[in-house]
């Protein structure tokens, strides 16, 4: 089986004998195309073992079922990856209603290709939009949004960015559930967004950024995350 060995087995038998820090430098100066190639599109997203790839998408899945997310309801995966979420969210949802945003469209045809049962594209219609910019198209409405490990890797103007433009797609009662790493912001890098790299915020500081764009942000916390991503929640105003 394909993913039957740890992901970084994988990536130590292809790459050869660099450390875990001289892979990833070594990976970063790669095309994505190249990236997924060497390594899987899975890893590309941070999912280091097969746990973490399924435990990670399935979380995301049972929380926002728990917080009353129904197949008829339009839904957003912001920064939707590999489809991590869409595995689960496509099968899931009426057809039409899972649409993704991604900055890579590599990473969406690695998912589409190799985690979601090939019928279902047809049957469920996903859409997706690719771009850097949080652009969806204007007339797109939804019903419920989720960035998992989005605002983890973004300097604040990305992320009030992120709250503004998507702000125009949200519906009158919309829930954007978002996670972020908790901490003090002062010990962040001093450089542009970057998905390799972490950036911590306080709560008031992610509402803060949610309020710059029109909405109001409440925190949940702990959600059983394995690297401790906080979530919180923002909805319109
Ligand atoms: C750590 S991955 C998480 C992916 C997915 N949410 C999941 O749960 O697997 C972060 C993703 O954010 C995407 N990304 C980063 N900045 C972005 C931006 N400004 N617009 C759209 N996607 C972005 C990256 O390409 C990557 O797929």
């Amino acid at each position: 089986m394909k993913y039957e060995n740890t992901l970084w087995s994988k990536v130590k038998r292809q790459m050869g004998s660099f450390s875990r820090l001289g892979t990833d430098r070594k990976l970063r100066q790669m095309s994505i195309e190249d990236r997924i190639k060497f390594v899987g599109h899975r890893y590309v997203v941070g999912a280091v073992n097969t746990s973490a790839w399924f435990e990670i998408g399935k979380l995301q899945f049972d929380f926002l079922l728990s917080n009353g997310l129904t197949p008829d309801k339009r839904f957003l995966d912001v920064a939707c990856g590999a489809l991590r979420l869409g595995q689960f969210m496509i099968p899931y949802l009426d057809k039409g209603h899972y649409h993704g945003l991604e900055g890579e469209k590599a990473l969406v045809d690695g998912g589409l290709r190799e985690e979601v049962p090939h019928p279902l594209i047809d049957l469920k219609a996903p859409q997706f939009y690719f771009n850097y910019e949080f652009d969806v198209p204007a007339e797109e409405r939804f019903d419920f949004m989720i960035a998992q490990s989005l605002f983890t890797h973004l300097v604040p103007d990305d992320i009030r960015k992120c709250f503004a433009k998507l702000r125009r797609n949200a519906s009158d009662d919309c829930k954007f559930f978002f996670t972020y790493g908790r901490g003090d912001s002062n010990g962040n890098p001093n450089q542009p967004s970057d998905p390799n790299v972490d950036w911590r915020y306080a709560f008031d500081e992610m509402a803060s950024f949610a309020a710059d764009g029109g909405w109001k942000a409440r925190d949940i916390g702990h959600w059983y995350h394995p690297r401790g991503q906080q979530i919180a929640v923002a909805e319109p105003v």
